[in-house]
């Protein structure tokens, strides 16, 4: 059994911060999502695994994350020229799969499941195919199922203006060998891209055995800012724990689970889990709520933050209202002078969100 993860893409929804680097990069809590699909398939067995990568955020990914030693897997990276579609991500990857089964894992997706019980399931079972599926609000933004009474899947539409059902589907999948002669067959959709949920209706139509599980835990893609603070707030809530490295003075004051790096100093602050701060970071005078991520490097001062991720190097000085549900990126500034500001100076990037509520 081996495992891809696509970890390539164009990422147009996370912009700006795709234009400046990988959205699988993108840290939740303090650690790469891609990170998590990692240690999800390492901890179902599986080693060997094929990483998709693209020309303009490849050299990022594989920096970054390297050999898989650090995750006791094997880990080899396999270029997409153009991100033409998950189904063609697969195909890309054929010289690295071979005839083995594998998992397919999308690289901004992270699920609460484990994947060792369905791993058996897809094995024992000799599936052709193995989805999974979530109930959600709004179908119509997802590839969704159709399943007969036995789980069998019987229709899937990527995106659909009238769904069959409020079932969408997960960004991990299972497959046996079969499916690339059904990729091989599959023409590209409307929107250009070769599709896998038209690969894996190729699989249904030949009779092939595609079933789909309902997983019950959280799924979160992170493919959008608002599910970037909600993944955030989700792994804090599960995962984070207690560890405190930086210096605390004795003005400052720390409650619930909070995480705080190596090097990271905080004079003066208040800081209320689930926090996470990285390493050498610099907190002066600030709140931070609960739901924050602080990634390295980081400066605030006279700042109160809640439900927030900031990224690596951002400097945040002297903003008098409480920031809350807001990504910051990698080495922006922002500050307000110390009285009430009477001018708003801007040097914004393209496809940036501010909103002065
Ligand atoms: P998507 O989020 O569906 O696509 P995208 O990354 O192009 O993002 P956007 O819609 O915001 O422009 O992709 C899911 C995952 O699969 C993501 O980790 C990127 C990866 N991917 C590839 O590796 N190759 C591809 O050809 C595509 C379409 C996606």
């Amino acid at each position: 059994m081996k495992a891809i993860i696509l970890s390539g893409g164009k990422g147009t929804r996370l912009r700006p911060l795709t234009y400046t680097g990988a959205k699988q990069l993108v840290p939740v809590a303090n650690k790469p999502i891609l990170w998590y699909g990692i240690e999800a398939i390492v901890a179902a067995g599986i080693t060997d695994i094929g990483i998709i990568i693209s020309p303009e955020t490849g050299e990022e990914v594989k920096a970054k994350t390297g050999n898989g030693d650090r995750f006791g897997a094997n880990i080899s990276y396999i270029l997409q020229d153009s991100p033409a579609g998950l189904a063609h991500a697969v195909k890309v990857a054929r010289p690295f799969l071979g005839d083995a089964p594998f998992v397919m894992y999308l690289g901004d997706n992270l699920i609460q499941n484990e994947l060792g019980g369905l791993l058996t399931d897809f094995k024992e079972q000799h599936m052709d195919g193995l989805i999974m599926l979530r109930p959600v609000a709004n179908p119509s933004a997802f590839g969704v199922a159709e399943v007969d009474a036995q789980g069998r899947v019987m229709r899937l539409v990527e995106k659909p203006k009238v769904p069959p059902s409020n079932l969408a589907l997960v960004g991990i999948y299972f497959f046996a060998p079969t499916i690339h002669e059904a990729i091989d067959r599959i023409q590209p959709s409307a929107r250009g891209e070769l599709e896998i949920t038209d690969a894996i209706q190729e699989l249904i139509h030949q009779q092939k055995r595609v079933e789909a599980r309902q997983i019950e835990g959280w799924w979160l893609d992170t493919g959008k800012k608002d599910d970037l603070l909600e993944a955030n707030q989700i792994i804090l809530d599960t995962c984070l724990q207690s560890d405190v490295c930086g210096e605390v003075d004795e003005r400052s004051q720390v409650f619930g689970r909070v995480q705080i790096g190596a090097g990271s100093r905080l004079i003066n602050c208040t800081v209320r889990g689930p926090v996470s701060i990285g390493k050498d970071c610099h907190l002066e005078n600030c709140f931070i709520g609960p739901y924050s991520s602080v990634a390295n490097n980081v400066t605030l001062v006279e700042v109160e933050l809640e439900h927030s991720v900031i990224l690596q190097g951002a400097k945040v000085t002297g903003i008098h209202q409480r920031i809350v549900d807001s990504v910051i990126g990698q080495r922006a500034q922002l500050k307000t002078a110390p009285q009430r500001p009477k001018a708003l100076r801007f040097m914004i990037g393209d496809d940036c969100q501010i909103e002065l509520a």
